[in-house]
């Protein structure tokens, strides 16, 4: 049915104003409770084998919304109910900012992929703060990743992500340092061990000061060299952060028609993305908490990064080209394979194909 609605009728429209009017209707179910709880109990996950704990954190399922779809955290509460195991907002940044002029959203529908250069188009840490505030007593989890604002130089960065954290950590389940969007410049530079190990020290003396201590976990490019990889596992290990996410969208354009600028995510991401998940894995073992993202079509690719050693798997592309049951379908897949192999618990699969 989506596929017939998408190619008929979405596909002819443009990207960006579909999503401000899907998360337009998002809102809308966000802030109507009855209906909210209907949607939740009809699409959440519930079975308890897909149940995961990670840093401290229980998750529905290990299966949740990437960053960039709700930039603001406007429609969380909606995307749980869809069922999203957990919902990672932003990227926020501490100043509120338009983003790049647009068009700044393609789809390669051929290639099952999106190219972004959206540039952190948000309503600064404030007013994400408002929004969150409203979720409480809502039970979802919820990720908050914070980046750095775009005319702050890079000599600023740190206090600029400082002040971010400061306002968020205490309303997020975990936080993420976004170094790794091509859509900022410079901000990738900042993935350099030299230039991250300060900024992450004083992002986590922030998220270690919150009442509950707020993990802790930094975004990686798909494109850093495989020695920068192991680089930053070290470095996320030598501070006691609690994970690795992996991996943000990519600037090759490899397998790829479209030249346009930005970041290119959806199935040409997938092979570098499993890829990058593995080598950490190998680096850091159950160490860290690995977070796979790139590409993640379908129960395939969550059983796939699962056994590589991921403990949770987001998506978003995915739901472009899926639809809005996507993550129930991924869900009601995932219980019926762990039933067919006779796996009780989710958690029992982590990491069992990883060396
Ligand atoms: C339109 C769009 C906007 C995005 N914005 C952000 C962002 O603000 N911060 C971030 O960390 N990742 C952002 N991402 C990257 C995703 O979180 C994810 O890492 C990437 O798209 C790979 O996953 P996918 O192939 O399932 O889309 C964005 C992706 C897309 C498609």
């Amino acid at each position: 049915m989506y596929r017939i609605v998408f190619t008929q009728v979405l596909s002819r429209i443009d990207p960006e104003d579909i999503h401000h009017l899907t998360v337009g209707a998002l809102r809308l179910l966000s802030a109507t409770p009855v209906v909210r709880r209907l949607v939740h109990r009809r699409l959440a996950p519930r079975d308890p084998a897909l149940r995961v704990r990670a840093f401290g954190v229980h998750f529905p399922s290990p299966f949740g919304l990437a960053a960039g779809f709700d930039k603001d955290a406007r429609c969380v509460e909606a995307m749980s109910a869809l069922g999203f195991g957990h919902v990672e907002v932003g990227t926020i940044t501490a100043h509120a900012q338009p983003g790049n002029a647009r068009p700044r959203l393609f789809r390669l529908v051929r290639e099952r992929a999106v190219i972004n250069r959206m540039g952190f188009n948000n309503a600064g840490a404030a007013a994400a703060a408002k929004a969150l505030g409203r979720t409480r007593g809502v039970p979802v989890v919820v990720g908050v990743n914070i980046g750095k604002t775009k005319v702050v130089p890079e000599s600023q960065a740190a206090d600029d992500y400082v002040t971010s954290a400061k306002e968020l950590a205490p309303l997020a389940d975990y936080l993420v340092v976004n170094v790794s969007s091509p859509n900022t410049p410079g901000l990738r530079d900042l993935q350099a061990v030299e230039l991250l190990r300060p900024l992450l020290r004083a992002v986590k003396e922030v998220a270690d000061g919150t009442p509950r201590r707020t993990p802790l976990l930094v975004k990686i490019a798909p494109d850093l060299a495989d020695e920068d990889v192991d680089a930053v596992a070290d470095l996320a290990l030598e501070l006691d952060l609690d994970g690795v996410i992996a991996t943000n969208t990519t600037i090759s354009r490899k397998d790829v028609s479209s030249t346009e600028t930005g970041g290119l995510s959806g199935r040409p991401l997938k092979a570098r993305s499993l890829e990058v998940l593995r080598r950490l894995r190998a680096r850091v073992g159950d160490r860290l908490v690995l977070v796979s993202v790139g590409g993640v079509e379908g129960v395939d690719d969550v059983w796939e990064r699962l056994l590589a050693g991921a403990t949770l798997v987001q998506g978003y592309t995915g739901m472009i080209y899926e639809g809005p049951l996507w993550a129930w379908r991924i869900n009601r897949d995932l219980s019926r394979r762990l039933r067919r192999h006779g796996v009780a618990d989710v958690r029992q699969i982590i990491g069992r194909t990883a060396g």
